[in-house]
Protein backbone atom coordinates (compact mmCIF):
# COMPACT_ATOMS: atom_id res chain seq x y z
CA UNK A 1 0.00 0.00 0.00
CA UNK A 2 2.77 2.19 0.66
CA UNK A 3 4.39 1.50 -2.49
CA UNK A 4 3.37 4.56 -4.32
CA UNK A 5 4.73 6.85 -1.94
CA UNK A 6 8.20 5.85 -3.04
CA UNK A 7 8.26 5.52 -6.47
CA UNK A 8 7.25 9.34 -7.42
CA UNK A 9 10.02 10.63 -9.09
CA UNK A 10 12.67 11.51 -7.17
CA UNK A 11 13.78 15.33 -7.72
CA UNK A 12 17.38 16.93 -7.72
CA UNK A 13 19.19 19.23 -4.60
CA UNK A 14 18.80 21.73 -7.37
CA UNK A 15 15.13 23.05 -7.79
CA UNK A 16 12.96 20.57 -8.89
CA UNK A 17 9.85 20.08 -6.36
CA UNK A 18 10.59 17.46 -3.07
CA UNK A 19 9.18 13.94 -3.22
CA UNK A 20 6.53 14.44 -0.25
CA UNK A 21 5.02 11.21 -1.00
CA UNK A 22 1.71 12.39 -2.60
CA UNK A 23 -0.89 10.33 -4.36
CA UNK A 24 -3.61 8.09 -3.09
CA UNK A 25 -3.08 6.04 -0.33
CA UNK A 26 0.02 7.30 0.46
CA UNK A 27 1.39 9.52 3.49
CA UNK A 28 -0.38 13.37 2.60
CA UNK A 29 -3.98 11.17 1.87
CA UNK A 30 -3.52 8.84 4.93
CA UNK A 31 -2.59 11.62 7.23
CA UNK A 32 -6.14 12.82 6.39
CA UNK A 33 -8.08 10.31 6.71
CA UNK A 34 -6.87 9.37 9.90
CA UNK A 35 -6.99 13.04 11.64
CA UNK A 36 -10.57 13.04 10.43
CA UNK A 37 -11.49 9.55 11.27
CA UNK A 38 -10.21 11.10 15.02
CA UNK A 39 -12.95 14.08 14.30
CA UNK A 40 -8.99 16.34 14.84
CA UNK A 41 -8.91 19.92 13.39
CA UNK A 42 -5.30 20.60 11.72
CA UNK A 43 -5.16 22.99 15.04
CA UNK A 44 -5.67 20.13 17.59
CA UNK A 45 -3.54 17.44 15.63
CA UNK A 46 -1.13 20.32 15.52
CA UNK A 47 -1.19 20.34 19.46
CA UNK A 48 -0.53 16.55 19.70
CA UNK A 49 2.37 16.49 17.30
CA UNK A 50 3.83 19.78 18.23
CA UNK A 51 4.51 20.53 14.61
CA UNK A 52 2.18 23.62 13.39
CA UNK A 53 -1.16 23.17 11.77
CA UNK A 54 0.91 24.98 8.33
CA UNK A 55 2.92 21.74 8.17
CA UNK A 56 0.59 19.56 8.49
CA UNK A 57 -1.40 21.15 5.73
CA UNK A 58 1.39 20.99 3.64
CA UNK A 59 2.29 17.47 4.27
CA UNK A 60 -1.33 16.89 3.84
CA UNK A 61 -1.57 18.18 0.13
CA UNK A 62 2.35 16.89 -0.78
CA UNK A 63 3.77 20.30 -0.25
CA UNK A 64 6.06 19.09 2.06
CA UNK A 65 8.04 16.01 2.70
CA UNK A 66 7.34 14.20 6.26
CA UNK A 67 10.47 13.26 8.18
CA UNK A 68 10.76 10.62 10.38
CA UNK A 69 10.37 12.56 13.56
CA UNK A 70 6.95 13.88 12.47
CA UNK A 71 6.14 10.53 11.28
CA UNK A 72 6.29 9.16 14.22
CA UNK A 73 4.24 12.05 16.40
CA UNK A 74 1.58 11.31 14.18
CA UNK A 75 1.68 7.43 14.69
CA UNK A 76 1.06 8.41 18.54
CA UNK A 77 -0.98 10.76 17.80
CA UNK A 78 -3.41 8.78 15.76
CA UNK A 79 -2.81 5.42 17.24
CA UNK A 80 -1.43 4.12 13.68
CA UNK A 81 0.86 1.68 15.02
CA UNK A 82 3.86 2.27 12.30
CA UNK A 83 1.92 3.24 9.59
CA UNK A 84 3.38 7.04 9.00
CA UNK A 85 6.96 5.86 9.88
CA UNK A 86 7.41 2.78 7.43
CA UNK A 87 6.18 5.50 4.28
CA UNK A 88 8.30 8.33 5.93
CA UNK A 89 11.34 5.94 6.83
CA UNK A 90 11.09 4.63 2.78
CA UNK A 91 10.31 8.21 1.86
CA UNK A 92 13.99 9.53 3.43
CA UNK A 93 15.68 6.36 1.99
CA UNK A 94 14.82 6.61 -1.90
CA UNK A 95 15.58 10.86 -1.46
CA UNK A 96 18.88 9.55 0.00
CA UNK A 97 19.78 7.82 -3.38
CA UNK A 98 19.17 10.52 -5.16
CA UNK A 99 21.91 10.90 -8.27
CA UNK A 100 23.57 13.89 -7.29
CA UNK A 101 22.52 13.85 -3.51
CA UNK A 102 25.68 15.32 -1.67
CA UNK A 103 26.19 13.11 1.55
CA UNK A 104 29.40 14.82 3.43
CA UNK A 105 31.56 11.95 5.37
CA UNK A 106 33.95 14.79 6.74
CA UNK A 107 35.35 13.15 9.99
CA UNK A 108 38.64 12.18 10.58
CA UNK A 109 39.68 8.93 10.84
CA UNK A 110 39.22 7.53 14.10
CA UNK A 111 42.24 6.20 16.64
CA UNK A 112 43.32 2.78 16.66
CA UNK A 113 44.24 2.92 20.39
CA UNK A 114 40.98 5.47 21.56
CA UNK A 115 41.18 4.29 25.29
CA UNK A 116 38.51 4.78 28.02
CA UNK A 117 35.75 7.72 28.15
CA UNK A 118 32.99 5.58 27.95
CA UNK A 119 31.21 7.38 30.66
CA UNK A 120 31.02 10.79 28.17
CA UNK A 121 30.69 8.55 25.62
CA UNK A 122 27.49 7.42 27.01
CA UNK A 123 26.78 11.07 28.15
CA UNK A 124 26.85 11.90 23.96
CA UNK A 125 25.06 9.15 23.43
CA UNK A 126 22.20 10.10 25.63
CA UNK A 127 22.09 13.73 24.45
CA UNK A 128 22.56 13.47 21.11
CA UNK A 129 20.80 10.15 19.95
CA UNK A 130 18.49 9.57 22.54
CA UNK A 131 16.92 13.24 22.37
CA UNK A 132 13.55 12.02 22.46
CA UNK A 133 10.50 14.21 21.66
CA UNK A 134 12.54 17.26 21.73
CA UNK A 135 12.16 20.13 18.86
CA UNK A 136 15.70 22.01 20.03
CA UNK A 137 18.85 21.09 17.62
CA UNK A 138 20.76 18.05 20.79
CA UNK A 139 24.07 20.32 20.85
CA UNK A 140 26.99 18.94 23.14
CA UNK A 141 29.86 20.64 24.48
CA UNK A 142 32.95 18.80 25.24
CA UNK A 143 35.44 20.87 27.22
CA UNK A 144 38.76 20.58 28.99
CA UNK A 145 42.33 21.17 28.78
CA UNK A 146 44.82 21.74 26.02
CA UNK A 147 45.56 17.87 24.28
CA UNK A 148 42.81 16.33 27.21
CA UNK A 149 41.02 14.48 24.18
CA UNK A 150 38.24 16.75 23.49
CA UNK A 151 39.18 16.16 19.62
CA UNK A 152 39.92 12.44 19.88
CA UNK A 153 36.38 11.88 21.92
CA UNK A 154 33.86 13.52 19.72
CA UNK A 155 35.57 11.69 16.76
CA UNK A 156 35.58 8.10 17.89
CA UNK A 157 32.02 8.68 19.50
CA UNK A 158 30.68 10.46 15.63
CA UNK A 159 32.25 6.74 14.08
CA UNK A 160 30.43 4.59 16.36
CA UNK A 161 26.90 6.75 16.13
CA UNK A 162 27.42 6.66 12.35
CA UNK A 163 28.10 2.70 12.87
CA UNK A 164 25.30 2.41 14.77
CA UNK A 165 22.81 3.91 11.32
CA UNK A 166 22.58 7.49 12.81
CA UNK A 167 23.12 10.87 10.85
CA UNK A 168 22.57 9.19 7.38
CA UNK A 169 22.26 12.13 5.57
CA UNK A 170 26.14 13.13 5.86
CA UNK A 171 28.37 14.33 8.71
CA UNK A 172 30.65 17.92 8.84
CA UNK A 173 33.62 18.71 10.50
CA UNK A 174 34.83 22.08 11.15
CA UNK A 175 38.32 22.97 12.82
CA UNK A 176 37.09 26.75 14.28
CA UNK A 177 40.71 27.18 14.67
CA UNK A 178 40.43 28.37 18.46
CA UNK A 179 41.27 29.43 21.23
CA UNK A 180 42.70 32.47 20.10
CA UNK A 181 39.58 34.72 19.00
CA UNK A 182 41.87 36.79 17.08
CA UNK A 183 43.12 34.16 14.62
CA UNK A 184 39.88 31.69 14.86
CA UNK A 185 38.19 30.77 11.93
CA UNK A 186 35.42 33.42 10.90
CA UNK A 187 32.10 32.05 10.88
CA UNK A 188 31.52 34.22 7.61
CA UNK A 189 34.24 31.48 5.93
CA UNK A 190 33.16 28.70 7.99
CA UNK A 191 29.89 28.75 6.40
CA UNK A 192 31.00 29.26 2.71
CA UNK A 193 32.75 25.65 3.50
CA UNK A 194 29.31 23.91 4.81
CA UNK A 195 27.75 25.32 2.86
CA UNK A 196 29.87 24.08 -0.41
CA UNK A 197 29.85 20.30 1.92
CA UNK A 198 26.37 20.70 1.32
CA UNK A 199 26.13 20.95 -2.43
CA UNK A 200 25.57 24.85 -2.83
CA UNK A 201 27.60 26.06 -5.42
CA UNK A 202 30.22 28.85 -5.71
CA UNK A 203 28.31 30.79 -7.82
CA UNK A 204 25.21 30.76 -5.38
CA UNK A 205 27.05 31.35 -1.82
CA UNK A 206 24.72 34.51 -0.32
CA UNK A 207 26.90 37.53 0.16
CA UNK A 208 26.04 38.24 3.76
CA UNK A 209 26.99 36.47 7.71
CA UNK A 210 22.87 36.09 8.56
CA UNK A 211 21.56 35.07 4.97
CA UNK A 212 24.39 32.42 5.32
CA UNK A 213 23.37 31.42 7.88
CA UNK A 214 19.76 30.57 7.14
CA UNK A 215 20.58 29.27 3.94
CA UNK A 216 22.54 26.62 5.62
CA UNK A 217 19.74 25.67 8.00
CA UNK A 218 17.48 25.62 5.27
CA UNK A 219 19.81 23.18 3.77
CA UNK A 220 20.16 21.41 6.77
CA UNK A 221 16.03 20.85 7.21
CA UNK A 222 14.87 17.47 7.44
CA UNK A 223 17.97 16.02 7.15
CA UNK A 224 18.97 14.12 9.62
CA UNK A 225 22.99 15.33 10.15
CA UNK A 226 26.03 15.70 12.05
CA UNK A 227 27.96 18.63 12.77
CA UNK A 228 31.38 18.84 14.55
CA UNK A 229 32.35 22.26 15.59
CA UNK A 230 36.06 21.28 16.96
CA UNK A 231 38.06 23.77 18.70
CA UNK A 232 35.75 26.78 19.22
CA UNK A 233 36.75 29.66 20.02
CA UNK A 234 33.61 30.80 22.06
CA UNK A 235 30.03 31.05 21.98
CA UNK A 236 29.40 34.00 18.97
CA UNK A 237 31.86 31.54 16.29
CA UNK A 238 29.44 28.45 17.39
CA UNK A 239 26.07 30.22 17.11
CA UNK A 240 26.21 31.53 13.43
CA UNK A 241 26.76 27.73 12.67
CA UNK A 242 24.05 25.79 14.64
CA UNK A 243 21.43 24.01 12.48
CA UNK A 244 17.54 24.84 13.24
CA UNK A 245 16.13 21.33 13.20
CA UNK A 246 16.04 18.58 15.40
CA UNK A 247 17.33 15.86 12.96
CA UNK A 248 20.53 17.21 13.12
CA UNK A 249 22.85 17.04 15.83
CA UNK A 250 26.04 19.00 16.75
CA UNK A 251 29.12 18.32 19.24
CA UNK A 252 31.22 21.19 19.64
CA UNK A 253 35.21 20.80 21.44
CA UNK A 254 36.33 23.85 23.08
CA UNK A 255 39.15 24.68 25.71
CA UNK A 256 37.20 27.29 26.96
CA UNK A 257 33.50 26.82 29.07
CA UNK A 258 32.02 29.05 25.80
CA UNK A 259 30.49 31.38 28.21
CA UNK A 260 27.01 32.55 27.06
CA UNK A 261 26.15 29.52 24.63
CA UNK A 262 24.26 27.64 27.34
CA UNK A 263 22.13 30.76 27.58
CA UNK A 264 21.30 30.71 23.92
CA UNK A 265 20.98 26.48 23.14
CA UNK A 266 19.96 23.68 24.44
CA UNK A 267 23.48 22.21 25.18
CA UNK A 268 24.90 19.86 27.37
CA UNK A 269 28.33 20.17 28.67
CA UNK A 270 31.18 17.13 28.82
CA UNK A 271 33.92 18.05 30.72
CA UNK A 272 36.60 15.71 30.26
CA UNK A 273 39.87 15.82 32.68
CA UNK A 274 43.15 13.79 32.46
CA UNK A 275 42.67 9.91 32.15
CA UNK A 276 42.25 7.68 34.88
CA UNK A 277 45.60 5.73 36.09
CA UNK A 278 44.51 2.58 34.19
CA UNK A 279 43.64 3.96 31.01
CA UNK A 280 46.48 6.26 31.22
CA UNK A 281 49.10 2.54 31.45
CA UNK A 282 46.77 1.06 28.52
CA UNK A 283 46.61 3.99 26.44
CA UNK A 284 51.06 3.73 26.59
CA UNK A 285 50.23 -0.11 26.14
CA UNK A 286 48.29 0.20 23.32
CA UNK A 287 51.46 2.24 21.30
CA UNK A 288 54.12 0.83 22.83
CA UNK A 289 52.98 -2.41 22.39
CA UNK A 290 52.44 -5.42 25.27
CA UNK A 291 56.22 -6.97 24.66
CA UNK A 292 57.51 -3.27 25.95
CA UNK A 293 54.38 -2.64 28.45
CA UNK A 294 55.05 -6.19 29.99
CA UNK A 295 59.18 -5.64 30.66
CA UNK A 296 58.68 -3.28 32.97
CA UNK A 297 54.71 -1.84 33.99
CA UNK A 298 55.78 -0.76 36.69
CA UNK A 299 57.93 2.09 34.25
CA UNK A 300 54.81 2.53 32.43
CA UNK A 301 53.15 3.25 35.21
CA UNK A 302 55.89 5.92 36.12
CA UNK A 303 56.10 7.11 32.92
CA UNK A 304 52.01 7.71 32.97
CA UNK A 305 52.32 9.69 35.67
CA UNK A 306 55.45 12.30 34.88
CA UNK A 307 53.05 12.66 31.62
CA UNK A 308 50.10 13.95 34.31
CA UNK A 309 48.11 11.46 32.33
CA UNK A 310 47.23 13.69 29.81
CA UNK A 311 46.72 12.23 26.52
CA UNK A 312 48.56 14.36 24.50
CA UNK A 313 52.05 14.06 26.51
CA UNK A 314 50.86 10.27 26.78
CA UNK A 315 50.75 9.84 23.08
CA UNK A 316 54.15 12.32 22.45
CA UNK A 317 55.78 9.60 25.16
CA UNK A 318 54.95 6.39 23.85
CA UNK A 319 55.91 7.90 19.99
CA UNK A 320 58.92 8.56 21.12
CA UNK A 321 59.55 5.46 22.68
CA UNK A 322 58.53 3.46 19.71
CA UNK A 323 60.14 5.91 17.05
CA UNK A 324 63.42 5.23 19.43
CA UNK A 325 63.95 1.16 18.85
CA UNK A 326 66.19 1.37 22.04
CA UNK A 327 64.35 3.71 24.66
CA UNK A 328 62.48 1.81 27.36
CA UNK A 329 59.56 3.13 29.25
CA UNK A 330 62.26 3.36 32.43
CA UNK A 331 64.31 5.46 30.34
CA UNK A 332 62.36 7.99 29.12
CA UNK A 333 60.71 7.85 32.79
CA UNK A 334 64.06 8.81 34.32
CA UNK A 335 64.59 11.95 31.39
CA UNK A 336 61.23 13.28 32.32
CA UNK A 337 61.93 13.58 36.03
CA UNK A 338 62.92 17.70 34.87
CA UNK A 339 60.04 19.79 33.87
CA UNK A 340 61.56 21.59 31.05
CA UNK A 341 62.11 17.79 29.11
CA UNK A 342 57.83 17.18 30.15
CA UNK A 343 57.37 20.21 28.48
CA UNK A 344 59.53 19.57 25.20
CA UNK A 345 58.25 16.15 24.69
CA UNK A 346 57.06 16.60 20.69
CA UNK A 347 57.35 14.14 17.66
CA UNK A 348 56.96 15.88 14.37
CA UNK A 349 55.80 18.95 14.49
CA UNK A 350 53.42 18.95 17.75
CA UNK A 351 55.41 20.11 20.60
CA UNK A 352 53.54 19.85 23.90
CA UNK A 353 54.62 23.28 25.13
CA UNK A 354 52.67 24.69 21.47
CA UNK A 355 50.00 23.45 22.62
CA UNK A 356 49.66 25.06 25.70
CA UNK A 357 51.25 27.89 24.23
CA UNK A 358 47.66 29.07 22.21
CA UNK A 359 45.67 28.79 25.17
CA UNK A 360 47.66 31.24 27.00
CA UNK A 361 48.45 33.68 24.23
CA UNK A 362 44.20 34.21 24.56
CA UNK A 363 44.71 35.42 27.66
CA UNK A 364 44.72 39.11 28.22
CA UNK A 365 47.61 41.32 30.19
CA UNK A 366 46.64 40.62 33.86
CA UNK A 367 45.27 36.80 33.24
CA UNK A 368 48.51 35.70 31.89
CA UNK A 369 50.41 37.15 34.61
CA UNK A 370 48.30 35.76 37.13
CA UNK A 371 48.45 32.63 34.96
CA UNK A 372 52.19 32.61 35.41
CA UNK A 373 52.20 33.48 39.31
CA UNK A 374 50.31 30.49 39.99
CA UNK A 375 52.65 28.30 38.66
CA UNK A 376 55.58 29.47 41.26
CA UNK A 377 53.38 29.17 44.03
CA UNK A 378 53.99 26.50 47.06
CA UNK A 379 51.73 23.55 47.35
CA UNK A 380 49.15 21.85 44.95
CA UNK A 381 45.68 23.73 46.13
CA UNK A 382 45.54 27.54 44.78
CA UNK A 383 43.87 29.63 47.11
CA UNK A 384 42.19 32.46 46.66
CA UNK A 385 44.06 34.82 49.45
CA UNK A 386 47.56 34.01 48.24
CA UNK A 387 47.10 34.16 44.58
CA UNK A 388 46.17 38.39 45.49
CA UNK A 389 48.94 38.75 47.94
CA UNK A 390 50.89 37.11 44.76
CA UNK A 391 49.69 38.89 41.91
CA UNK A 392 49.38 42.45 44.40
CA UNK A 393 45.52 42.59 43.26
CA UNK A 394 42.77 42.40 45.70
CA UNK A 395 41.20 39.20 46.73
CA UNK A 396 37.85 40.13 44.32
CA UNK A 397 40.09 40.57 41.65
CA UNK A 398 42.23 37.42 42.09
CA UNK A 399 38.92 35.64 42.06
CA UNK A 400 37.41 37.26 38.59
CA UNK A 401 41.06 36.10 37.42
CA UNK A 402 40.85 32.39 38.67
CA UNK A 403 37.71 32.26 37.34
CA UNK A 404 38.31 33.48 33.92
CA UNK A 405 41.32 31.01 33.81
CA UNK A 406 39.01 28.14 34.71
CA UNK A 407 36.75 29.00 32.20
CA UNK A 408 39.80 28.79 29.93
CA UNK A 409 40.62 25.58 31.22
CA UNK A 410 44.16 26.46 32.69
CA UNK A 411 43.20 26.16 36.08
CA UNK A 412 40.25 23.73 37.91
CA UNK A 413 38.01 25.22 40.37
CA UNK A 414 38.18 23.05 43.83
CA UNK A 415 35.68 25.72 45.48
CA UNK A 416 34.98 29.31 45.29
CA UNK A 417 38.07 30.31 46.58
CA UNK A 418 40.19 27.29 45.80
CA UNK A 419 41.43 25.83 42.40
CA UNK A 420 44.10 23.00 41.47
CA UNK A 421 46.35 23.06 38.44
CA UNK A 422 47.54 20.45 36.61
CA UNK A 423 51.03 19.78 36.93
CA UNK A 424 52.27 20.00 33.34
CA UNK A 425 50.30 23.24 33.62
CA UNK A 426 51.88 24.40 36.78
CA UNK A 427 55.81 23.28 34.70
CA UNK A 428 54.70 25.49 32.00
CA UNK A 429 53.45 28.28 33.97
CA UNK A 430 56.43 28.14 36.45
CA UNK A 431 58.96 28.30 32.97
CA UNK A 432 56.89 31.39 31.81
CA UNK A 433 57.50 33.19 35.18
CA UNK A 434 60.92 32.44 35.38
CA UNK A 435 61.60 33.78 32.27
CA UNK A 436 58.81 37.00 32.17
CA UNK A 437 58.78 37.86 35.71
CA UNK A 438 62.38 37.16 37.32
CA UNK A 439 62.62 38.61 40.57
CA UNK A 440 59.98 40.47 40.63
CA UNK A 441 57.76 37.41 41.13
CA UNK A 442 59.85 36.86 44.60
CA UNK A 443 58.12 39.50 47.26
CA UNK A 444 54.65 38.08 46.07
CA UNK A 445 56.32 34.75 46.60
CA UNK A 446 57.05 35.50 50.05
CA UNK A 447 53.69 37.78 50.71
CA UNK A 448 52.22 34.26 49.62
CA UNK A 449 53.88 32.26 52.02
CA UNK A 450 52.68 34.46 54.61
CA UNK A 451 48.92 34.86 53.55
CA UNK A 452 49.15 30.66 54.26
CA UNK A 453 50.71 30.69 57.27
CA UNK A 454 47.82 33.33 58.51
N1 LIG B 1 41.06 8.51 24.91
C1 LIG B 1 42.11 8.53 24.09
N2 LIG B 1 42.66 7.37 23.67
C2 LIG B 1 43.73 7.39 22.84
N3 LIG B 1 44.32 8.51 22.37
C3 LIG B 1 43.78 9.68 22.75
C4 LIG B 1 42.66 9.74 23.62
N4 LIG B 1 42.38 11.04 23.83
C5 LIG B 1 43.25 11.73 23.12
N5 LIG B 1 44.10 10.92 22.46
C6 LIG B 1 45.21 11.35 21.62
O1 LIG B 1 45.89 12.41 22.32
C7 LIG B 1 46.24 13.47 21.44
C8 LIG B 1 45.56 14.75 21.89
O2 LIG B 1 44.16 14.56 21.78
P1 LIG B 1 43.20 15.65 21.13
O3 LIG B 1 43.83 16.29 19.96
O4 LIG B 1 41.88 15.02 20.96
O5 LIG B 1 43.17 16.69 22.34
P2 LIG B 1 42.33 18.03 22.40
O6 LIG B 1 41.80 18.11 23.78
O7 LIG B 1 41.36 18.09 21.29
O8 LIG B 1 43.48 19.10 22.21
P3 LIG B 1 43.34 20.65 21.81
O9 LIG B 1 42.96 21.37 23.07
O10 LIG B 1 44.71 21.02 21.34
O11 LIG B 1 42.31 20.74 20.75
C9 LIG B 1 45.83 13.01 20.06
O12 LIG B 1 46.92 12.37 19.44
C10 LIG B 1 44.75 11.98 20.32
O13 LIG B 1 44.64 11.05 19.31
MG1 LIG C 1 41.18 19.41 19.70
Amino acid sequence: MHSTAVTRPAHSDSGSPPDTGGGPGTFGELLRAHRERHGFSLAQLATQVHFNRGHISKVETHKRTPSVAFAEACDRALNAGSTFTSIATALEATARQRPGRVHPAQLPSAKRCFTGRRECLNQLTRRLQDAGQSLAVPVAVINGPPGVGKTALAVQWAHQAVSDGRFADGQLFVDLEGPEPGTAADPFDVLEHLLRAVGVPGDNMPADLDQRAATFRSYLHGREMLLVLDNAADAQQVHHLLPGSAGCAVVVTSRSRLPGLLSRVDAVTVPLAELGRPEAAMLLRAMIGDARADADPAAVAVLAERCGRLPLALVLAAEHIVSCQHRSADQLATELELDNARLNLAEGDVVLRNSFDTSYRALDEQSARMFRLLGVLPGQVIDAAASAATAGVSQDEAVRLLRGLASAHLIRRQDERHYLMHDLLRAYAADLSRQLDGDSAKPGRQAADTALVA
